[in-house]
């Protein structure tokens, strides 16, 4: 199956808004998986123009950019040896195909009920192993908690398809053993939040005065909410 095959059909499932679209995605990613030679060219691009307006710095740096369209994103994930996530959430439905694996995939069941921020209570429910052309799924936000890690020798190699996003501007990631959670922000917001969080323990009062002025500025939500969180915990 070439990519364009793949990206034409994909399409078509998810307009067809029929009830089994998530299985025959999942078959489509599959068979896309399976069938990796289209990948050599991705690869390609990626060693030849590594600068590429197309692959923009990720929360995941092994993140490689395939096709966007307004339906779905398709992108690859190349995983060193021994190499695993840290434990997340997505911010839309997601399905993963094991191009070279195997690839495992750890899923978690949230059992708190969020209320309380950076506190989250997982229980691990699934562990399975992805062999080449097979596949798993997620859902947004607590229904799709999990972690992949590569269990295979050298790099393998995932294709995962994305719908579209809830626009959160973060995942979030979890550390069960702390029953912790956090805010993960992509690398162009990244810096801008931290020295959000930072600024008044280096400027003291002054601080105050420029995340105000920006609080007047911003019109991203979640930097509005940064903002806020820094200046009410100060009262
Ligand atoms: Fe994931």
């Amino acid at each position: 199956m070439t990519l364009q095959e793949f990206c034409k059909e994909f399409e078509g499932i998810l307009k067809s808004g029929d009830q089994g679209w998530m299985d025959r995605g999942r078959d489509l990613v599959g068979r896309l998986a399976a069938d990796s030679g289209w990948f050599g060219e991705v690869l390609e691009r990626i060693i030849l123009d590594p600068g590429a307006s197309d692959q923009k710095p990720s929360i995941w740096p092994n993140e490689i950019a395939v096709y966007r369209c307004p339906e779905f994103t398709l992108l690859a994930y190349l995983w060193q040896e021994r190499q695993a996530d840290i434990i997340h959430d997505h911010g839309s439905w997601g399905i993963i195909g094991a191009m070279k694996g195997p690839i495992l995939e750890r899923k978690y069941d949230r059992l708190d009920d969020g209320g309380r921020e950076s506190y989250a209570e997982l229980k691990e429910t699934v562990a399975l192993t992805l062999q080449k052309g097979q596949t798993t799924s997620v859902l947004p936000l607590d229904e799709g908690i999990h972690r992949m890690e590569n269990l295979g020798t050298g790099i393998g190699i995932t294709t995962n398809a994305y719908g579209k996003g809830l626009k959160r501007g973060f995942i979030r990631f979890f550390d069960p053993e702390s029953r912790s959670c956090w805010k993960a922000y992509p690398p162009s917001r990244l810096k801008q939040v931290l020295a959000i969080r930072v600024i008044q323990d280096v400027s003291g009062a002054s601080g105050n005065g420029v995340l105000k002025k920006a609080l007047e500025k911003s019109a991203s939500p979640v930097l509005k909410k940064e903002i806020e969180s820094v200046l009410n915990s100060e009262k």
